[in-house]
């Protein structure tokens, strides 16, 4: 759990072939334990401000900061960060207990612990009995919900979310959406949400972050 500051971020990707900035001059605040959702139309600049936080882009200027703490620079597997991307991808050669314990293995975890803490996030997501199967071998629902686990199980500092429900029809993504609801209302783990969904963020949030055009246009608490 942890309070993020962004501060002055902007980036250009060098391929862009317009003059306008994709991210300028982004100032926003995640308290401890908030939910925050940042909405905007396509190409508004949402996932490169989640790949600047997890450390994947660079910014061209700015910093990030972790309880006052400057990562701008911190390598990404010190920020303790975890992203639910908007094309979730599971390793497809590992089971999905093993899909979601990997992050622990990574840490250096005990294979007992890792079992235990992987076996709870999984009922938690209502995926008990499914821990053999393979990617192919589940529904779009079930992808996402172990691509869920796999970034809440090494209880990471700041959650991000990718547009996760875009590939869900309508009555499962009402269901995720109140899944999420109760799992952060739970751990109290700061999140950012990315969505297009007004409908969504509304339900989710603590703040609302609107943008356009790579800037913030507005900020609501709800
Ligand atoms: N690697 C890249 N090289 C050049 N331009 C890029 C690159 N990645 C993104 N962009 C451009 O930067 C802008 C912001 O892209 P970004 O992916 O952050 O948008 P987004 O808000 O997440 O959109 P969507 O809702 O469609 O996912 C877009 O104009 C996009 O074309
Ligand atoms: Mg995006």
């Amino acid at each position: 759990m942890a309070r993020l500051e962004i501060r002055n971020i902007s980036k250009k990707y060098e391929q862009q072939y317009t003059e306008s900035f994709s991210l300028v001059n982004i100032d926003l605040t995640v308290e401890d334990g908030e939910f925050l959702s940042i909405l905007g139309t396509s190409g508004c600049g949402k996932t490169t401000i989640l790949g600047i936080i997890t450390g994947i882009i660079k910014p061209d200027t700015g910093s990030l900061f972790v309880e006052n703490v400057d990562i701008t620079e911190m390598p990404i597997e010190k920020r303790n960060f975890a992203l639910v991307a908007q094309q979730p991808l599971l390793f497809p050669n590992m089971n999905v207990m093993d899909n979601v314990a990997f992050g622990l293995k990574m840490k250096g975890v005990s294979k007992g612990d890792r079992l235990e803490l992987a076996n709870d996030i999984l009922s938690k997501l209502g995926l008990k009995g499914l821990e053999k199967r393979f990617s192919t071998q589940l529904s779009g629902g079930e992808r996402q919900r172990v691509a869920i686990a796999r970034a809440m199980v090494t209880a990471p500092k700041v959650l991000l979310m990718d547009e996760p429900f875009n590939a869900l029809h309508e009555e499962l993504r009402v269901d995720m959406r109140e899944l999420l609801y109760k799992l952060h209302k739970e751990n109290r783990v700061t999140t950012i949400f990315v969505t297009h969904f007004k409908e969504e963020a509304n339900f989710l949030s603590d703040k609302i972050v609107i943008m356009s055009k790579g800037k913030i246009d507005e900020i609501k608490l709800l």
